[in-house]
């Protein structure tokens, strides 16, 4: 997958990209990602890519032009347009389920914003689609995108070291995950479930959907609202 990023602060995303997961995507190739600076665009002598909005009223706004030639390079370099986002408080709210879907595209070009916002007519002619990653008003579109293609890249095969771990993760299927323990046994009189212990694969994977219902259903009812449950689970919420 490749994913441009327009941003006036490139640097941002890079020990992100060379850490990790999404590190590990990029080492192997899964995961392409360039990042395009509008202030190379800049036609005047202070480089400038801000303006006073019209109407007046506090805080500037990132201009039409820098930006714009900034996503007709990226495109251009690209070979391809992308499904462009444009980061911000008032998009769709990013959940696992928008997640997986944006993890589909060959492309995707992210769009971040500085200060107020952008001139609205780059949403109306270069924009598909805005997202939030929630309801926050954070100082850039940055930390969006950043969160946006680290949960985009856990989904393209082959990142993940174990193939299977995505599949466990929280919100797969619609439910917070499970607790997880790992060696020692005991500590300061805290145990392991004992059915971790045991050996029995089918009792160890019923416990854990048990516990992910279960703390679904106390902490994220939410969650539960528009599902119906099947008789497994509702024996297991039972219990
Ligand atoms: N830019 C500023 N706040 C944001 C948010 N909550 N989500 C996405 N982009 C943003």
């Amino acid at each position: 997958m490749r994913i441009d990023v327009v941003t006036l602060f490139p640097a941002f995303f890079e020990a992100f990209l060379a850490e990790g997961v999404t590190g590990r995507g990029v080492q192997r190739g899964l995961l392409e990602v360039h990042t395009w600076n509008p202030r190379d665009h800049a036609r005047d002598r202070h480089a400038s890519v801000d303006d006073r909005p019209y109407g007046g009223g506090p805080g500037m706004l990132m201009k039409l032009q820098t930006l714009r030639d900034a996503i007709g390079q990226a495109r251009t370099a690209a070979g391809s347009r992308g499904r462009t986002i444009y980061l911000s408080p008032q998009g769709r709210r990013l959940d696992q389920a928008g997640v997986a879907e944006l993890a589909s595209e060959q492309h995707l070009l992210l769009v971040c914003g500085r200060y107020e916002g952008i001139d609205e007519r780059i949403v109306l002619s270069e924009i598909d689609e805005e997202w939030s990653i929630g309801d926050y008003v954070l100082s850039g579109g940055e930390l969006a995108a950043a969160v946006m293609i680290d949960a985009v890249s856990r989904l393209e095969p082959g990142v993940l070291g174990n193939e299977a771990s995505h599949q466990q993760d929280s919100f797969m299927d619609g439910l917070l995950d499970c607790p997880h323990y790992t060696r020692p046994e005991e500590i300061d009189g805290l145990r392991v479930p004992p059915v971790l212990l045991s050996g029995d694969h089918a009792a160890i994977a019923r416990w854990r959907r048990q516990q992910a219902l279960g703390r679904t259903w106390l902490r994220r009812p939410d969650l539960l609202a528009g599902r119906v449950l099947d008789s497994q689970e509702r024996t297991l919420l039972d219990e």
